[in-house]
């Protein structure tokens, strides 16, 4: 079984639901609290054993890259200045491999996998999405859980969660059946966007996805599906016919940062977690007057 050493972040959609904020800045590149929401995904990928990463970028996203790029001046500075704790910071964000490619049309999720295909050069790889930050504390990274699935199953795996009935038209919805092991589920077919009718469970694919090169074939057959875009979910569902699919219901807490409530719930709780911060801002939002 081949190890898994890469991961693609797509991140080359307008962000309209956030202009105008998106107009010039990408939404990858909203801050929760003081780092941007694209760092919480690279970190979470670093902190599952994976070290090359690309990105699939598009129109207006050169912050992302500036982001992760060397930036000797300004660590020149933080080292006279004795900013050391700042100046790791910086540096463990800038010592990353990444690597960028630009998605030409907005042709959907799918379509952005595509332009992983050269990278992979066949072999298996992780996605994660960068609306859906995950939290896990002291545990383990929730691409790391998906990875775990892989070595044990050889197959891929599609991280989901339960999510309540009036959401499931948000997402891909899977319909698949309980193994030994409770949290993993074998897939037998997956539906983009169902209404509530039509949904087969209420387990959603949650942004991130642990998928064998064979997708890249499948992707290269797949017609337009829901919204006219080429979806990734339908390339998956081939794989799931095939016999070749696992979901893992993975722990944590995700924060749906692709929507204004999800991103300030986020923004929010990460800060209350923070020992800088949390004591002081749970004192201020006790004291409103709601
Ligand atoms: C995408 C996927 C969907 C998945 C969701 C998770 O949809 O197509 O299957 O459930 O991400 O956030 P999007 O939110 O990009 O429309």
């Amino acid at each position: 079984m081949k190890k898994i050493r890469k991961a693609v972040i797509p991140a080359a959609g307008f962000g309209t639901r956030f202009l105008p904020e998106t107009k010039a800045m990408p939404k990858e590149m909203l801050p929760i609290v003081d780092k941007p929401t694209i760092q919480y995904i690279v970190e979470e990928i670093l902190d599952s054993g994976i070290e090359e990463i690309l990105i699939i970028s598009g129109h207006a996203k050169r912050a992302i890259e500036d982001h992760f790029d060397s930036s000797p001046e300004l660590e020149h500075h933080l080292y006279e200045s004795g900013k050391m704790k700042e100046l790791e910071q910086i540096r463990r964000i800038s010592d990353v491999k990444i690597h960028y490619v630009r998605q030409k049309y907005m042709n959907g999720l799918g379509d952005a996998i595509l332009y992983a295909k050269d990278f992979m050069d066949g072999e298996p790889f992780g996605v994660i999405l960068g609306d859906d930050v995950v939290y896990t504390g002291n545990g383990e990274p929730a691409l790391k859980q998906l990875m775990d699935q892989y070595y044990k199953t050889g197959k891929s795996i599609i991280g989901c969660q339960m999510v309540p009935e009036e959401q499931v038209s948000s997402y891909g919805i899977i319909d698949g059946e309980k193994t030994e092991d409770e949290n993993l589920l074998k897939v037998h077919d997956m539906i983009e966007k169902p209404s509530l009718e039509e949904a087969p469970s209420r387990f959603a694919a949650l942004g991130r996805y642990v998928i064998t090169p064979e997708i890249f074939d499948i992707l290269e057959e797949t017609k337009p599906g829901k919204g006219g875009e080429i979806q990734l979910t339908d390339a998956l569902r081939v794989m799931a016919h095939c016999g070749n699919m696992y979901a893992y219901n993975f722990s944590g807490k995700r924060y749906d940062t692709g929507n204004k409530l999800g991103y300030l719930k986020a923004v929010v709780e990460f800060a209350l977690r923070r020992e800088d911060l949390g004591e002081d801002f749970k004192k201020y939002l006790k004291g409103l007057e709601l």
